[in-house]
């Protein structure tokens, strides 16, 4: 029988962490569990930092951005060293589950504590939506909609000079958040890492755009795509040929992270958060909580770990087609 329990948040922060966090202490004290916050994501495992959070330590949290326990990337946690301090400090402190709020890496450490023996379970949580086992994850609809509302600002600027904008936005080794920003801001070319596109294919879609009069556009670009902003603006300084727009470059990072959470990234973390708990109290363990086909499932670690989600290479052809 489970009676202490802990909850961390690692990786990059996304809007919806403090919401999770949130579900994840109320459910598991509704189940009659203690409930301990990890300072700052898997360092603070290494190091023992935990924090009591009870009912009232989580309140004011749900319309936050960030995450209130303070997320890090732990180069410690990597090493065997590391684990074993992690989990000398659980068992010290007498904690028999540990619920991990996090995107790739971290619930690829997650499945690393769960083959140790330890009792864990992740909630899909990152603005990249590029975990395997979860359709979207909590922090995307949040990150997307900032995105939109950046670009719809740049586009009335561009529109008045006749401008083009390179816009970058986050997405290291997935598009996902590209793609869906391009698809809804309306814009005339996306680059992504999934898929190649030189920088003359770049040009050629803002020449395309110009000469069919639009008053501007927009090229949307990830900042894991091989040709990123940086390289796609040294391009364009030696480029002669005219393009029609005069040309500008942006790069909206992490002002995508930090908005406070929009509805659906709110729901998404209560139900991710709640299933996570309710799978721990009947003995499932080694799962993330995750979102398909608009349902809650629990999908095994072991399946997801080290794994980048795919995008549907067909949206690209759409955005094509919707921004002529
Ligand atoms: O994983 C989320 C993410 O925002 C990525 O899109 C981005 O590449 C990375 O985090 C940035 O990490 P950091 O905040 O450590 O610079």
């Amino acid at each position: 029988m489970i009676k202490r329990v802990a909850v961390l948040t690692s990786g990059g922060d996304a809007p919806g962490m403090n919401a999770a966090i949130r579900a994840v202490t109320r459910v598991s004290l509704s189940q009659g569990w203690q409930v301990f916050g990890v300072k700052n994501g898997y360092q603070g495992l290494v190091s023992g930092d935990y924090v009591p959070l009870e009912a009232r330590t989580v309140g004011g949290i749900v319309q936050l951005g960030g995450t209130f326990l303070g997320s890090a990337r732990s180069l410690e946690f990597k090493t065997e060293n590391g684990r074993k301090k992690a989990l000398d400090h659980l068992s010290k402190a007498g904690i028999e589950g540990l619920f991990v709020i996090g995107g790739n890496g971290s619930q690829t450490g997650a499945n690393v504590l769960h083959q140790m023996g330890f009792p864990v379970n992740g909630i899909a949580s990152t603005i990249d939506n590029d975990l395997v086992g979860s359709d979207i994850t909590i922090g995307v609809d949040t990150a997307l909609n900032i995105a939109l509302e950046a670009i719809d600002r740049l586009k009335v600027t561009a529109s008045s000079h006749r401008r083009a904008f390179l816009v970058e936005v986050m997405g290291r080794d997935c598009g996902y958040l590209a793609l869906m920003t391009g698809i809804g801001s309306g814009a005339e070319s996306i680059v992504i890492p999934e898929v190649e596109m030189s920088a003359e294919q770049v040009a050629q879609t803002i020449q395309a755009a110009y000469k069919r009069g639009k008053s501007h556009a927009i090229v949307v670009v990830a900042e894991g795509a091989k040709n990123e902003v940086d390289t796609l603006s040294a391009f364009f300084k030696n480029y002669k040929t005219d393009l029609g727009f005069d040309l500008r470059a942006i790069t909206l990072g992490h002002v995508q992270r930090g908005g406070a959470p929009y509805a659906f990234d709110r729901t998404l973390a209560a139900r991710l958060g709640a299933s996570a708990v309710e799978a721990m109290a009947r003995g499932q363990y080694g799962v993330l909580a995750g979102s398909k086909g608009g349902e809650i499932v629990t999908t095994p670690l072991a399946e997801i770990a080290g794994k980048t989600k795919g995008i549907d290479p067909r949206l690209l052809q759409l955005a094509d087609i919707l921004s002529q």
